[in-house]
């Protein structure tokens, strides 16, 4: 496993053990009445509103900066993370690519998108934590369904002109569901779940700064046109 950073809230980290983890008062609360879904969803709560609140309106914009922020954040984060689950213990365990990342490179060409290369923190993950890490790329299909209906033409014509490869692939929940059932299926320990836990929560969090490092380098080339 490669050596992880300090989370950059410092709310959690990968590389203290399971049982460490459960002694810092922000880790996740074992739960054993809780499927590992329910205490996934519960536990990284926090870290979901806050990169949904960074999108909040965005189809509202003119030109939809932000939409362009969201595709470019997506795709450096499935090309960071898929090549890593493609080798994880879950290959053939419930999940497998099915699309997602050459959607994603369709728009971004669309759309010109500069798309920084950023690595993820955990490049050999445990069945556990490569569970968690699925979760959050998987179940985020639940909100691209939500996206993908405020895109669509409207009766009157487009709506926006705007690629929508990504959404589309991601609209369909079955890989979410299969997966957990295979999440289900696993039986993972108290321990692996924390782990599962938190490398989900440490995904969450590599979405939230490759957004912004993009955000920061969008105003940078805004700054320059302007002068
Ligand atoms: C504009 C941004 C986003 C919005 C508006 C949004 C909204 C939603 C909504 C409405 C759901 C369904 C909740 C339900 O059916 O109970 C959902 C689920 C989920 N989203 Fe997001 N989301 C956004 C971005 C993301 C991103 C970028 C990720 C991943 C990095 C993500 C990860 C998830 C996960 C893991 C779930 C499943 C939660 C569960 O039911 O276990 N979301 N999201």
């Amino acid at each position: 496993m490669a050596a992880l950073p300090a989370s950059s809230t410092g709310r959690l980290s990968l590389t203290a053990d399971a049982s460490t983890a459960r002694s810092d008062p922000a880790a996740p609360t074992p739960d054993r009445t809780a499927t590992l879904r329910e205490r996934l969803r519960r536990d990284t709560r926090t870290e979901h509103e806050a990169l949904d609140a960074r999108f909040a309106g965005m189809f509202a914009e003119p030109g939809l900066p932000r939409y362009r922020n969201f595709l470019a954040m997506n795709l450096a984060a499935h090309r960071a993370i898929e090549p890593v689950l493609a080798v994880s213990p879950l290959v053939g365990l419930g999940w497998s690519p099915d699309g997602r990342l050459e959607a994603l490179e369709q728009d971004a060409a669309d759309l010109d998108l500069e798309v920084e290369t950023a690595a993820f923190p955990l490049d050999a993950p445990s069945r556990a934590e490569a569970f968690g890490m699925a979760y959050v790329l998987e179940g985020s299909r639940l909100g691209a369904r939500f996206m993908a209906k405020a895109l669509q033409p409207t009766h009157d014509g487009p709506r926006n002109a705007m690629p929508v490869a990504y959404l589309e692939v991601s609209s369909d929940p079955a890989p979410f569901r299969t997966l957990l059932t295979a999440m289900a299926d696993a039986g993972l320990s108290e321990d692996e779940e924390t782990r599962s836990i938190l490398a989900a929560d440490e995904t969450f969090r590599f979405f939230r700064k490759i957004l912004d490092r993009g955000e920061a380098r969008a105003a940078a080339h805004q700054g320059v046109a302007s002068r």
